[in-house]
């Protein structure tokens, strides 16, 4: 599929996908949303592709939220269409079975905040502004925003930002663990490739095991969430990369793993 509001760039084991409609802050409008379920899907099966950044066009924006003038126009009908195909793109972020960093180049608002949020890690630059805006829309948060904020941050800290519309700066952001790390603007793209090129040389069965025991395990109860980890720590020790990585710590070198 060509694109025409996305990016995808391959530089050995990490692929970096950016929202390229700085004119419009790289709002998400269907036309990204289709793009960037196609781009993550494609991303599934690229067995080259280790680890997954996405981040924005730009130095003001990561994504100013969805697209406000499509979303002007959307009948309920329309409206609740937008909404889960934006549901189903956070998803497919959420459950890629590689790890996903956000790399957050100033503002997530909205959408933007929904796809951070969707992410597994979240990197910002300090000029970062995130928010749930809707509510000054007379809108509310529709690709997953009051579910996974409230269970990163917790519900009073999420009901604060959602009703009343208030964006937190990065630092904020860091403090209350919506950001994983904040740093200086300029040093944000080679803090997220140091980053990335490091979970590119981790063993990616036990990535994903780890991935799948979070992300699954949230939703469930103590001892299924301990019966999914107990069978991804089994489905890890059958992998030559276990056998590899414990060699490599018994004869003191650093392991090379290849995902088998
Ligand atoms: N949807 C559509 N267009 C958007 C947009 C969005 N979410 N966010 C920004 N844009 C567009 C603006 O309309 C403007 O387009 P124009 O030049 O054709 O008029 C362009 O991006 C630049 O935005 P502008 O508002 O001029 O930049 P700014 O620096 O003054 O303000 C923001 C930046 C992010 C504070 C402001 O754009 C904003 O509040 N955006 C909406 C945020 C929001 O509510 N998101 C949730 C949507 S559900």
């Amino acid at each position: 599929m060509p694109y025409q509001n996305i990016q995808v760039l391959q530089d050995g084991a990490v692929e970096t996908i950016t929202i390229n409609r700085p004119d419009k802050l790289n709002a998400l409008n269907q036309q990204t949303l289709l793009e960037l379920s196609d781009a993550f899907s494609a991303a599934a099966v690229n067995d080259a592709t280790r680890v997954v950044v996405i981040t924005g066009s730009g130095n003001k924006a990561f994504v100013a939220g969805a697209d406000i003038g499509e979303i002007q126009e959307l009948s309920p009908i329309d409206a609740h269409a937008f909404s889960e195909l934006g549901q189903q793109v956070m998803l497919g972020i959420q459950h890629l079975d590689k790890p996903v960093i956000a790399a957050i180049n100033g503002y997530a608002l909205g959408g933007g905040c929904e796809l951070a949020l969707a992410c597994n890690l979240r990197i910002a630059g300090d000029n970062a502004l995130l928010g749930l805006p809707e509510i000054k829309l007379g809108i509310m948060p529709g690709f997953g925003g009051s579910q996974r904020l409230t269970r990163l941050i917790g519900a009073g800290r999420a009901l604060e930002m959602m009703l009343t519309g208030e964006p937190v700066a990065a630092g904020r952001a860091e403090q209350i663990g919506l950001v994983n790390q904040v740093v200086e603007a300029g040093a944000l793209r080679d803090t997220v490739s140091d980053y990335a090129e490091r979970l590119a040389r981790a063993a990616p069965h036990a990535l994903h095991g780890i991935l799948d025991a979070v992300n699954k395990g949230a939703d469930l109860p103590l001892e299924a969430g301990l019966e999914l980890e107990t069978d991804r720590f089994a489905l890890c020790c059958a992998t030559e990369d276990m056998r590899e990585g414990t060699s490599a710590f018994l004869e003191k070198r650093k392991p090379e793993f290849r995902g088998c």
